[in-house]
């Protein structure tokens, strides 16, 4: 594992800009897996300024996300849909064919042809993850079987909770469609972007406990390739 410290979440954000932009200028038809959250927002921002003053160019890049509500249709703003085309999709030169993103309406079937997609597009090179306060990475939530693959799964009760700023009064999605953490490992490299405090207990159980179901994101240890990018108050120095 290499550990990279930035000072604050947007420095996290920016190097990971960095590296993504690397891999998809120096490899030709380049499969990525993206993640939602804040954490990234940075990142899509600093990429779209990339393709847009450094003609960063997205037009082969297989572009695969991670994960997306259940039952929350793709025009809410709140879907991952809506949140990869706001952030990324509608403002560079990514191609229509080479966009693979869950469906709101998800089906055993669907995750299977998502898993059969990753295969035919060569594998991910690049999959870029954050990680959720509870552990969960996509939303592979704590007890998930660390050989799991994309599949319909329930969310956690501190996931529900996390969500309420988002959600307030209205119904909550109970469910979700992830790439499972097997699908993760599959990728070639793994970036892992863990920026603000509530992250602390996360890393610190990836970097020192073990690696358990309880702890999802402590799976990514048995990566070979594997990047985390974090900033101070992320890490445990205790
Ligand atoms: C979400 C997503 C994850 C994301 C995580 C962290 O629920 N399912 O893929 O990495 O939570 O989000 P944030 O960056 O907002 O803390």
């Amino acid at each position: 594992m290499r550990l990279i410290l930035k000072p604050d979440g947007k420095a996290v954000a920016l190097e990971a800009a960095r590296i993504v932009a690397d891999t998809i200028s120096t490899i030709l038809d380049v499969a990525i897996g993206l993640p939602t959250g804040r954490t990234p927002v940075g990142m899509y921002d600093e990429l779209v300024r990339l393709h847009r003053e450094a003609r960063l160019d997205f037009s082969r890049v297989r572009i695969f996300t991670l994960d997306e509500y259940i039952g929350i249709p793709q025009n809410d703003p709140r879907s991952f849909y809506s949140y990869m085309w706001t952030r990324l999709l509608g403002r560079a030169n990514v191609t229509p064919e080479n966009i693979h993103l869950h469906s709101s309406t998800a089906t055993q079937a669907s995750c299977s042809q998502y898993e059969a997609d990753i295969r035919a597009a060569g594998g991910i090179e690049l999959l870029v993850a954050g990680v959720g306060r509870n552990g969960h990475i996509a939303f592979n939530e704590p007890g998930s079987p660390l050989d799991s693959r994309t599949r319909l799964v329930d969310l956690a009760q501190s996931t529900l909770e996390g969500m309420r700023d988002e959600f307030g009064d209205q119904e909550q999605p109970k469910q979700a469609v992830t790439i499972g953490i097997g699908t993760i490992l599959e990728a070639r490299r793994v970036l892992l972007l863990v920026a603000g405090e509530s992250k602390k207990a996360a890393l610190s159980g990836l970097i020192h406990g073990p690696i358990q179901a309880c702890n999802p994101v402590s799976a990514l240890r048995t990566h070979s390739n594997l990047t985390v990018i974090a900033d101070p108050a992320a890490v445990d120095t205790a």
